[in-house]
């Protein structure tokens, strides 16, 4: 609400001469202002920085500081300030000189009080008009902003389909073979054919289902469901979980977990699935790490003030600049046919909307450290947007 809504618009008026600022000040109080006065042209700026009226009125010949001179610096502080200048006879030239910097009007002495009512209704209808224009300006510049980003979001739903589609084809493909030694395999009452092919079709299921579910996060956002989590067991879930498919590849898992982080407020499953990608991304860099033969993955849960903060380190095969740079794009993948490239993307996003951060720091060859950094407890403008936004 602007600050003269359901109030009396505020006018600072300016004249050394008492008795015209008494006559002048009642006439505009009798039209509904709120008038406050100024002697000298130092006052009127001592008074216009406290209350910042919309509206000043000044006598263009003063002592000290004139009306053209004030005039200047009110435009310096505000200049959406309507300036009306009070003028005598023969002062044209000073009249004119104060239109060319920005006085709004200027009205002659003795000063008519019908022409002073009308001319300060045409200030505050130009006020007025001023600033619903800025408020349409907003408003479209907002509706531009939301078209922009439904096409972001058209073009990256088509460069999805794109390589969804392929991904998929990928993976039929796989499913084919994986069919085929079955089939062949009983024809042949070869077990180890059937148990060959049973697995690759096992596999193929699996990714499939994996990009399905990215593809449901990804293409329909739920609201977020906050609950109070203790990080230490979370963290623990993950870690069981993780441990296990970790061995299978040889790699040690080590947990790192500070025993005094406190609780905090998320959607579990998203953070969930967010840290899931991460240790995922993590066994990849280390089965794809030939060149070491001792592989591990630190998952560490620690704390400081405001944050609850996981790391993910791995010892794998680690990233360069450019691959660091683009790991949060959408479909940004270095594992073909086996990756999206939505993991990391969607981990952001999750993070994001929690109000924190994921940090990365990597060398090539030896290894990468992934940093969550999640608030323990909720900004309100993070857990109600809408209600905030208002
Ligand atoms: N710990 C890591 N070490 C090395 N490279 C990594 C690591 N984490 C991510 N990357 C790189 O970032 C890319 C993007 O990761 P992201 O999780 O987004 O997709 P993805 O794992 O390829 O596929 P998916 O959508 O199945 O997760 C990976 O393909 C890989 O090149
Ligand atoms: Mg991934």
């Amino acid at each position: 609400m602007t600050k003269e809504e359901g109030k009396k618009w505020p006018i600072l008026l300016v004249d050394d001469e008492e008795d015209i600022r008494d006559v002048l000040s009642v006439s505009i109080t009798d039209m509904g202002y709120t008038v406050h006065e100024a002697e000298t042209g130092e006052q009127a700026i001592d008074i216009f920085r406290q209350i910042d009226p919309p509206i000043v009125m000044t006598d263009i010949k003063m002592p000290g500081m004139d009306g053209i001179e004030l005039l200047q610096k009110i435009k310096r502080e505000n200049p959406e300030t309507e300036v009306v200048m009070i003028t005598g006879h023969g002062d044209m030239d000073l009249a004119i000189k104060s239109l060319k910097f920005e006085a709004t009007d200027f009205i002659t002495k003795p000063i008519n009080v019908e022409a002073l009512e009308i001319a300060l209704k045409r200030v505050q209808d130009k006020i007025v008009m001023k600033r619903q224009l800025k408020a349409y300006t907003q408003n479209l510049e907002a509706l531009v902003r939301e078209k922009t980003e439904l096409q972001d979001h058209l073009s990256s739903l088509g460069l999805m389909i794109g390589s969804i589609s392929h991904g998929i084809k990928g993976l039929l493909t796989g499913l084919d073979g994986g069919m085929y030694l079955v089939e062949s395999g009983f024809s042949k009452e070869n077990q180890d054919q059937i148990k060959e092919g049973w697995e690759t079709v096992k596999l193929m299921v699996d990714r499939i289902r994996k990009m399905v579910l990215d593809i449901l996060y990804f293409a329909k956002e739920r609201d977020l469901r906050w609950e109070r989590v203790d990080p230490l067991s979370f963290a623990e879930d993950l870690a069981a979980t993780f441990a296990p498919k970790a061995k299978n590849q040889d790699i040690e898992f080590v947990r790192e977990f500070d025993e005094t982080v406190g609780e905090f407020e998320i959607d579990a499953g998203y953070i969930h699935s967010a840290l899931t990608n991460i240790l995922e991304n993590a066994v990849d860099a280390c089965t794809k790490d030939v060149a070491k033969t001792y592989h591990k993955i630190v998952f560490g849960v620690r704390q400081d003030a405001n944050h609850v903060i996981f790391a993910v380190f791995d010892n794998g095969v680690g990233m360069d600049a450019d691959t660091v740079s683009k790991l949060f794009t959408p479909f940004f993948s270095s594992k073909g046919r086996r990756g999206t490239g939505l993991g990391l993307f969607i981990s952001h996003k999750i993070v994001r909307q929690h109000g924190g951060e994921i940090q990365v720091k990597s060398t090539p060859g030896q290894g990468t450290l992934f940093t969550i950094k999640i608030p323990k407890t909720l900004p309100e403008s993070v857990k109600n947007p809408a209600a905030v936004a208002k």
